[in-house]
């Protein structure tokens, strides 16, 4: 009797003790969750290429992925101080808030205000661009940043002050240190980083990419306006990277005031041809073309349907123009709008560090 009280109390107790252990961890696991919610990124960190990519162009043998490596790119690439004046960063004219384009002005300013001659592109999916540059000056990535850096309109900076400047910096030390082992500053491991950062923008998750996932469905005036792109764009602004990488002249100037991909082969035939850009986020990237002459969708598309301009390197594709009778302005519109890409400008790991 007193042992079979006693067995029923030691089973109350140890029943007891169990629903305490698991509210503990009922009521643990919902603050974790509620805390992951908070932070958990929508992909995660890592450059995976989306199922219905193309390869990419870039690998990373010479220039092995790590976190820290990309944590170390993402701090030089919103840093101000790698400019002559402390000023300008790369994320002052590719802002993540802008599908890391411009922040809409035709033309960006760099140091003390001054403006190139082109408009700053989005830079997403540059993992896959065999040239960079509206006239594809620049052929591989990791050199790429050395242009914005040195360019007196840009940031205006020599890579021996940057490297100067960055070797005197207790957090780049630390940070140089855990990226590469040894806290050594080279022109070599600011440009690897940099560029660890940037293939990381990825741009894959518009409503055109989640109807692809069969995630998503077209409206009506979007399914109409994407079959016309298909007719009529595609042949230059191809699927699913909306460009095909060529250099054409697609009819804006008859007197080639800039001479685009003429200027790197000094090719009579490449007169006012520039790269054709890729369409993603395009309707927040404006102002649009390389000197960002037009404003908005509608002032392009105008410019196909009856601006196209005659010259002797006018693409031939462009010779009547592009007839956009009716309403399918608006519906090629309601088609560019599904490329907006909105988890980029939000992603988690591309944003600026908080400190
Ligand atoms: C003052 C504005 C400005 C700053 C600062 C700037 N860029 Fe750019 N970026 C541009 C412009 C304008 C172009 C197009 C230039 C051209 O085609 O002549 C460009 C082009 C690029 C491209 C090629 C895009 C393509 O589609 O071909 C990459 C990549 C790039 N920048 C990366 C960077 C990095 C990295 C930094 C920082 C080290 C940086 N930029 C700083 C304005 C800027
Ligand atoms: C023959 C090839 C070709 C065709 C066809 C073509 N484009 Fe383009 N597109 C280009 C080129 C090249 C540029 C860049 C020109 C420049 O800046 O000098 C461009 C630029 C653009 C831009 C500006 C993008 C930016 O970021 O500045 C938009 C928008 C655009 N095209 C939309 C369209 C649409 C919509 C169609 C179909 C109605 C179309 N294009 C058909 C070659 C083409």
């Amino acid at each position: 009797m007193i042992s079979l009280a006693r067995l029923n109390s030691n089973t109350f107790m140890s029943n007891w003790r169990w629903i305490r252990l698991l509210a503990v961890i009922a009521v643990g696991s919902l603050i974790v969750s509620c805390k992951k919610e908070q932070v958990e990124p929508y992909k995660k960190w890592g450059f995976s290429k989306p199922d219905y990519f193309p390869e990419p162009v870039y690998n990373f043998d010479n220039n092995k992925q790590t976190f820290q490596k990309f944590t170390l790119g993402r701090e030089l690439f919103y840093d101000p101080f790698l400019s002559s004046d402390g000023t300008v960063s790369c994320a002052s004219c590719h802002a993540n808030s802008h599908a890391f384009a411009g922040h809409n002005t035709a033309l960006s300013p760099g140091v003390n205000n001054l403006l190139g001659t082109r408009n700053s592109p989005s830079i997403a999916n540059m993992a896959w661009s065999p040239s960079f540059m509206w006239d594809g000056g620049i052929n591989h990535i990791e050199v790429m940043p050395i242009a914005p850096l040195t360019n007196p309109v840009e940031m205006n900076e020599t890579l021996a002050n940057i490297i100067a400047k960055l070797q005197q910096s207790e957090k780049y030390k630390k940070l140089f240190k855990e990226a590469y082992g040894t806290e050594d500053v080279t022109d070599q491991r600011v440009l690897k980083a940099l560029t660890q950062y940037m293939m990381m923008i990825v741009s894959n998750n518009s409503k055109y990419d989640q109807v692809k996932h069969g995630e998503a469905t077209f409206t009506d005036a979007e399914q109409q306006g994407y079959e016309l792109f298909q007719q009529k764009c595609s042949q230059c602004h191809t699927e699913p990277l909306f460009t095909d990488y060529s250099f054409r002249n697609n009819g804006l100037d008859q007197s080639f005031s800039d001479g685009g991909r003429f200027l790197i082969t000094q090719n009579e035939n490449d007169k006012g041809k520039f790269k054709v850009p890729s369409l993603r986020n395009v309707a927040l990237t404006y102002p649009y073309m390389h000197d960002g002459r037009y404003y908005t969708l509608n002032d392009v598309l105008n410019h196909y349907a009856t601006g196209v301009q005659h010259s002797s390197t006018l693409d031939p594709l462009l010779e009547n123009g592009i007839p956009l009778p009716g309403n399918e302005k608006t519906l090629l519109i309601a088609f560019l709008n599904t490329l907006s890409d909105y988890h980029l400008m939000t992603d988690f790991w591309l944003a600026e560090p908080k400190h």
